[in-house]
């Protein structure tokens, strides 16, 4: 079989199949922990359903505009107002199937083969796959003191004549980390001096901890015009509890969108009609259920760090936000899938290898489950890797013995 040469380099997105294998030993009837998910447990906020059950109700569903329905982009444009306080027009907005679109569409937008693109690592996994799918060269930057908190001359180091854009994704995938003020007044700086895109993938802003507030990029920026190279994109997905919607948006100037837009009008035609409805539901509607998810999320984070404290030879940095908490096992095995392998295999918790965000020995391990889920995640983790727990678990009625170490 013929199959392209770029097709052939992209990997499996190691989230997706994670999914997949805990619906399939779910299914089994096998009692799953699945720490390795990237999405809330609650359900759509109701304005969202009643938005797209009337339009369904209608019968009437048809093709959009390819940048997304007037309402919706109306709807991004107040959002924007609202988190960035900056004014843009429905020319500068393209909605998209997700905030994945959203920065697939612009990368393919805006790169040539061989372009290069720094991202602070660890990563989340789609970043290198999506450079890679445009003939483009993913620049993954590990910040030089070993923490998750990049600085300008990390990336700066990397920045070669090839250099076109920098992605930042801040509070992060998998670390949780939110960069810092300073940092993000920097890099805003740093790619306006060199002429790059930057592109603000703020798809977790508003689920922050410990009374931390959105850093609004758009108050670094000296350049406001329609010149200016910075992409915000973000969506509905993590913030509303909406992932199977897949409604995202990206907001940029009025030349890239329009170039985004005929890109996507012949890949897609744009996203869904009825799940556009949902998303304007959502964005305009009460806002109660961000917070409520918000704080659920970090009292699991609480119990979480709590937890993997208690977890001999364990090291975890606290996560400043999002659902993820990005913990170093190297004690326990170098090699992150053979671990979260082995954790699936004995005691059925699902968790994610390091390897796959850029940084073996770590798990990404997940919050959006109960915190019961968590407990009882980690509890089961702590049986199977640490030597000294007793010979017998019981899960239910169900009693592993450890047949290894
Ligand atoms: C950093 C980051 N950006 C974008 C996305 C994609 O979001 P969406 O569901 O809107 O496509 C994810 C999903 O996991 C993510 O973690």
């Amino acid at each position: 079989m013929s199959l392209s040469l770029i097709g052939r380099s992209i990997a499996e997105s190691a989230t997706l199949k994670l999914n997949e294998i805990a619906a399939i030993l779910r299914d089994k009837g096998e009692p799953v922990i699945h720490l390795g998910g990237g999405e809330p447990k609650s359900r759509a906020p109701i304005d969202a359903l009643i938005s797209a059950s009337a339009l369904l109700n209608s019968g009437e569903i048809r093709y959009t505009p390819a940048d997304g329905i007037p309402a919706l982009k109306q709807a991004i444009i107040r959002y924007t107002d609202e988190f960035y306080r900056r004014k843009v027009e429905p020319e500068n907005v393209m909605a998209s199937g997700g905030a994945k679109q959203a920065v697939m569409v612009c990368l393919q937008a805006i790169l040539n083969p061989q372009d290069e693109v720094i991202f602070p690592s660890p990563y989340w996994v789609s970043y290198p796959e999506m450079v890679k799918l445009c003939g483009a060269v993913p620049v993954p930057v590990f910040p030089e003191d070993g923490t998750f908190y990049p600085r300008l001359q990390d990336i700066e180091q990397r920045f070669t004549t090839y250099t076109k854009a920098v992605i930042i994704n801040s509070p992060n995938n998998p670390t949780g980390a939110m960069y810092s003020e300073q940092f993000i007044a920097e890099i805003v700086e740093f790619c306006e001096k060199r002429g790059l895109y930057l592109i603000m993938d703020d798809i977790y802003h508003r689920l922050l901890f410990d009374g931390r507030r959105p850093i609004n990029c758009y108050d670094y920026a000296k350049d406001t015009t329609e010149n200016s190279k910075l992409v915000v994109v973000n969506g509905v997905s993590k913030q509303y509890a909406m992932t199977g919607f897949r409604i995202g948006w990206a907001v940029a100037n009025k030349k890239l969108i329009e170039v985004m837009t005929n890109i996507q009008s012949h890949q897609t035609s744009g996203p869904s009609a009825l799940l556009q409805h949902a998303a304007v539901g959502a964005i305009n509607g009460v806002q109660s259920s961000v917070e409520s998810l918000r704080l659920t999320l970090e009292n699991n984070r609480n119990v979480m760090v709590e937890q993997l404290n208690s977890f001999d030879g364990i090291k975890v940095t606290k996560p400043d936000g999002t659902f993820y908490c990005f913990a170093d096992f190297s004690v326990y095995g170098k090699d992150s899938t053979k671990l979260a392998e082995f954790l699936v295999e004995k005691v059925r918790v699902i968790t994610v290898p390091g390897v796959e965000f850029g940084l073996e020995g770590y798990l990404r391990l997940s919050t959006c489950g109960s915190v019961k889920d968590v407990i009882e995640g980690v509890e089961r983790m702590k049986w199977a890797l640490d030597p000294n727990s007793p010979n017998e678990l019981y899960i239910g009625d169900r009693k592993l013995v450890r047949d290894w170490m």
